[in-house]
Order: structure tokens, then C-alpha cells, then sequence
């Protein structure tokens, strides 16, 4: 069977031996070769152009190299076709673990000490707040929300979740769901963690009343996808909330440009898109196997819920 792999990636060699060795019986197919794109049956990819996906008329799996899919839905040329996603053990422990570095920066008053360090100052200490005097508000429920979550809970925290709609499954901690209940979930978080993905629903949903109805002493993680984030409305909440922090990982637009004024901010920690970076060896062992899968029954069934859109 053909198979594309397209990956803008810096470490995008590395990938492509781990997948030609992975899928040793396949032909494994990359632009510069020019294939026959109309033959392609089995696609890996992120940040595929457009063009390209239209020449792909037989493609029957497009395989997502991340936890995101916003890359491949956002084509037009894109019909239907099913999608997997990773759902990776290793990209959700990074993801847990780089939310629990950001919040014990902010819990722990590092800032301080870090300022102090550069001023060549030894300052009293600042108490920090327990665990368990912590609450901890996750937006988005998915496969990385659920895991740290877990995580967060297990060290103590208070954790609670919202959800657009009704929870279908149990959640080991209070769930609030619903529009009409967004306020009271942030009225509650001490810690806002968004993980939402970008969505027509999600656009700019953080925004100045969402900020307002933070606390005013708080902080917001966005580990989701930028666009969820209005940063025009967060530059003006920060400059005049300076107990407010956030930490950003995402961004409306990427690489974040030199001119944003986010960079320079003292409340602002920004990390460039690497909260949950895919790991070669564990992803393209679940893409072989979901391939094998797709082999033995001639068909998969789409991880992506074309109405809701993630
Ligand atoms: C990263 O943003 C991903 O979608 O995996």
C-alpha cells in the first residue's frame, strides 16, 4: 500500500527511519519522491498543504501526528475522510507534567525568587498556598484533560472540570457543564487549565468577560490551541490585573511574532508549542497498529466527531 508522510518538522528524518522501519513491507512515500498522489491510500501527517490533499483522491486514513486535528480539518479540500489522532501515554505525561511545572512555578512564588536572583537580592520568604487550598478548573475533558486531571488530583488538589454538554462518562471530581455555569466555574478555579481544541465554538472564547470572571489573583494555562484565546483582550486584562499570570504555550498565531507585546510582560511565561510533543518511537508504534487495524477490517472508524468538530 502507499503511504504519504509529510512532516515540516526540524526532526522530520528522524521520523520518517522510524516509520520506514516500522512499516518495513510498506512503501513509504515523501513529496520529494513525487509520487502518483491519486494512489495514496494511507497518509501520515501535520500541516499538509492543501493542494496536496485534493491530488489525494483515494486516500482512505489521514493520520494525525499529534493530539491535534485542527491542521487537517482547517483544509478545504478535506472530505470526511477518517482521521486517528494520537492518543499517546507518553505526550499525556509531558502534558501533565509541564501543567504541574506551571502551576508550581505560580504556587510557589519562583518569579519572585527568579526577580530576586537577577537583582542580587536575598528576600524573606513567602509562604505558599497547600495543595489542597488549590482548586484547580480543567476546560476540556479529552484524552490529555482527563490524564491530568488525574494527575493534579492524586497530589491533592482540587480539581473540577467543565464540559459544553452533559458528561457522558464519570469523572473522579465535580464536573460543571453547560454555558450557564461557566461563570460559577471560574469564579471557582484558582487555576484555569485550557485544553479545549480550536473549534468554531472555542474561538476566542477566552475573552474579556471570561477573563473578568476569573479571580482576580489567579492563573491561566493555555496548553489547548491559541485560537481559543483572544490576546488582544488578555494584553489588557494583564496590564491592569498584575496578580493575574498566565502561562501560554499556544498561540493565535505561531511563531508568536517578535512585536506581540506578550514576550515582555512580568506576568506572561511563554513556552513555544511544547507542552505535549509527540514521541517518535510510542507514536508510530499506535499508528502501525491502527494501520494493522485498518488492514484486517478494510475500514476504521473516525476519531473525530465531524458535528462537534474535534
Ligand atoms: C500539539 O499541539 C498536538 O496537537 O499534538
Amino acid at each position: 500500500m502507499s503511504i504519504l508522510f509529510y512532516c515540516p518538522w526540524h526532526n522530520q528524518n528522524q521520523w520518517f527511519i522510524e516509520i520506514k522501519k516500522k512499516f518495513k513491507n510498506e512503501k513509504i512515500f515523501t513529496l520529494q519522491d513525487k509520487p502518483h498522489l491519486s494512489k495514496i491510500k494511507f497518509a501520515i501527517i501535520w500541516n499538509l498543504p492543501n493542494n496536496i490533499l485534493k491530488e489525494m483522491k483515494n486516500v482512505k486514513v489521514l493520520f494525525s501526528l499529534g493530539a491535534g486535528v485542527d491542521h487537517i480539518l482547517n483544509l478545504s479540500n478535506y472530505r470526511s475522510q477518517p482521521i486517528i489522532r494520537l492518543k499517546d501515554k507518553v505526550m499525556a505525561e509531558r502534558m501533565a507534567n509541564h501543567v504541574l511545572s506551571q502551576l508550581l512555578f505560580y504556587q510557589l512564588n519562583l518569579n519572585t525568587y527568579l526577580n530576586a536572583q537577577q537583582r542580587k537580592k536575598w528576600i524573606e520568604d513567602i509562604e505558599p498556598i497547600l495543595n489542597q487550598d488549590i482548586t484547580i478548573g480543567i476546560l476540556g475533558l479529552g484524552f490529555l484533560g482527563s490524564f491530568t486531571s488525574s494527575q493534579l488530583k492524586k497530589l491533592g488538589y482540587n480539581v473540577i472540570g467543565f464540559k459544553y454538554s452533559k458528561p457522558i462518562k464519570n469523572y473522579s471530581f465535580p464536573v460543571l457543564y453547560n454555558k450557564n455555569n461557566l461563570k460559577k466555574f471560574l469564579h471557582n478555579s484558582n487555576v484555569v487549565v485550557n485544553m479545549l481544541p480550536s473549534t468554531q465554538e472555542t474561538k476566542h472564547m477566552i475573552n474579556k468577560f471570561f477573563l473578568r470572571a476569573m479571580k482576580k489573583k489567579s492563573l491561566l494555562i493555555n496548553v489547548g490551541r491559541g485560537s481559543t484565546l483572544n490576546e488582544k483582550d488578555l494584553t489588557i486584562h494583564l496590564k491592569k490585573n498584575k496578580q493575574f499570570y498566565v502561562s501560554l504555550d499556544v498561540f493565535e498565531k505561531e511563531p508568536l511574532l517578535k512585536s506581540n507585546p506578550l514576550w515582555k510582560m512580568s506576568n506572561v511565561i511563554i513556552t513555544p508549542h511544547i507542552a505535549s510533543i509527540t514521541a517518535i518511537d510510542t507514536a508510530v508504534e499506535y499508528m502501525y497498529s491502527k494501520y494493522c487495524e485498518y488492514l484486517k477490517n478494510g475500514r476504521i472508524k473516525n476519531d473525530i466527531n465531524l458535528v462537534k468538530g474535534y
